[in-house]
């Protein structure tokens, strides 16, 4: 299992100024951040971050959603990192979020739900290198 993983602390969540709040369950669970920048995603940045969906129903709702602020991406370490944050990042839909989960606190919706976090160590290799170069990444 890999040590890292790309996280996103989506548009809904950083307007609604949970960025301090999300930030500190995930350094209280173990997470040390390598990366992180704040980016406002172009709709050309979006559409190839989340091409996996691009034949999903919502799929154009989620660019408009993740293109109408700034987002912020990092890096995380951890052991077994893209499962134990997926772990307290929680279900998709908040509603289905287990307790003390960040979606089932901080999220609004199925799509505006506060947080990313990549689903497999192939897709967190790519994820971050969509995000950063090695020379922004502050692993010792
Ligand atoms: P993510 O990729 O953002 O970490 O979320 P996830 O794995 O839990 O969910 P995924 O199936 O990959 O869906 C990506 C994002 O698309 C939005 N979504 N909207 N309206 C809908 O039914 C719907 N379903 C998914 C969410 O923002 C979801 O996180
Ligand atoms: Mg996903």
């Amino acid at each position: 299992m890999g040590n890292y993983t790309l996280g996103i602390i989506k548009p809904d969540a950083i307007s609604k100024n949970y960025t301090g709040k999300i930030i500190d369950r995930l350094l209280n669970s173990g997470f040390k951040i390598v990366a992180a920048r704040l980016e406002h995603l172009s709709r050309e940045q979006a559409k190839q971050f989340y091409a996996v969906h691009k034949e999903r129903p919502f799929f154009n709702d989620l660019i408009n959603f993740m293109t109408s602020g700034p987002c912020l991406p990092f890096v995380i370490e951890h052991e077994n990192a893209v499962e134990n944050f997926r772990k307290i990042i929680g279900a998709t839909n908040p509603a289905e979020a287990a307790k003390g989960t960040i979606r089932r606190d901080f999220a609004e919706s199925i799509q505006n739900n506060a947080v990313h976090g990549s689903d497999s160590d192939k897709n967190a290799e790519k994820e971050i290198a969509f995000f950063f170069i090695p020379s922004q990444i502050h692993t010792v």
